[in-house]
């Protein structure tokens, strides 16, 4: 596990309405760590509340972080404390960078579908693909303009953004409608609400996989289900066995009797819970590993998959 580093809020922009950007940088002016477009951060807040943010900065910047952060109406503490309580001077313990949302260098040209906040990892890509010349078209879709991060930043490239704002154009976007105009050989990246990642996945289903990318920010489906069994896991470097019951997550199981397994979001899409799997098949129910990637069932995430055999042999 990298080490987390501890940076100075140096900047917090108002953004849009409901968003806030994070500029963090080194107390001391070290560079940091580098990050890819796409690559997420972790901030550590008062409470023990952990939250992923998207970087949005260009990813060539070594000097500072910046995410940005929208107020969810429904926040568990996160948002809410970024949007109200940070002040610029504070420190804040962060997990360096991690990426499960890689751009497709080698794409003949990229699309990118950004619902709301989700516009933060899509504004690096934009970015980066601006910085090598490659060609990309975004569809961003708010439900209004007030509402919408980066919006003078983006005005210079004209044509190449599609907004839509549901509070003017009287409804929703269509999506199937746009897919169906993308050229067979562009890579689609989507970020935003579970509806919009849903409506793209349905749309762009005549795509290869390897073309079709998501970051999600909230659970793609349930962790949990009416008609959930209990199973059992083995822990293969300990020797432990343990049943997991109906009602609980591996995760909980093993908290349960002590161990420490490395842990953040708890709804499948971080990927910090990730355990290799040496023998059984996973149930997987996370929304961050690819198709190819649960069918290979060497890796599942243990905060919210299940088991579809009686029991799962853990590298734990
Ligand atoms: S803790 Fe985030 S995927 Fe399991």
């Amino acid at each position: 596990m990298p080490e987390e580093l501890t940076l100075r809020i140096t900047d917090l922009i108002a953004e849009a309405k409901g968003v806030i950007v994070v500029e963090l940088r080194s107390p001391a002016g070290d560079a940091l760590p580098p990050f890819e477009p796409g690559a997420h951060i972790e901030l550590h807040l008062p409470g023990d509340i952990v939250r992923q943010y998207s970087l949005c900065n260009d990813a060539r910047e070594t000097h500072r972080y910046c995410v940005g952060v929208g107020l969810s109406p429904t926040s568990r503490g996160g948002s809410r404390h970024v949007h109200q309580s940070l002040r610029v001077g504070d420190t804040l313990k962060i997990s360096p960078p991690r990426n499960h949302f890689p751009l497709a260098e080698d794409a003949p040209g990229f699309v990118f579908f950004a619902g709301g906040i989700g516009i933060t990892p899509v504004w690096s890509m934009i970015q980066w693909c601006e910085a090598n010349k490659r060609p990309w078209h975004l569809f961003y879709l708010v439900r209004s303009r007030q509402r919408a991060a980066f919006l003078e930043a983006l005005r210079p490239f004209g044509e190449r953004v599609t907004l839509h704002a549901d509070d003017e154009a009287g409804g929703v976007f269509d999506i199937a409608s746009a897919i169906a105009q993308q050229p067979a050989d562009v890579h689609v990246f989507t970020c935003g609400p579970t509806p919009l990642m849903l409506a793209v996945e349905a749309a762009a289903a005549g795509f290869p996989q390897e073309q079709v990318h998501f970051e999600w920010f909230t659970p793609k489906q349930p962790s949990s289900t009416a008609t959930d069994e209990a199973f059992h896991i083995q822990l293969a470097r300990s020797g432990e066995a343990f049943e997991v019951p109906a009602d609980k997550s591996i995760l909980q199981v093993l908290e349960d009797n002590g161990l420490r397994v490395e842990s953040s979001c708890r709804e499948g899409t971080c990927a910090s819970c990730e355990v290799c799997v040496l023998d059984g098949i996973p149930d997987h129910r996370d929304s961050v590993l690819t198709a190819a990637e649960r069918k290979n069932n060497d890796v599942m995430m243990i905060c919210v998959s299940r088991s579809l055999s009686k029991t799962l042999v853990l590298d734990l």
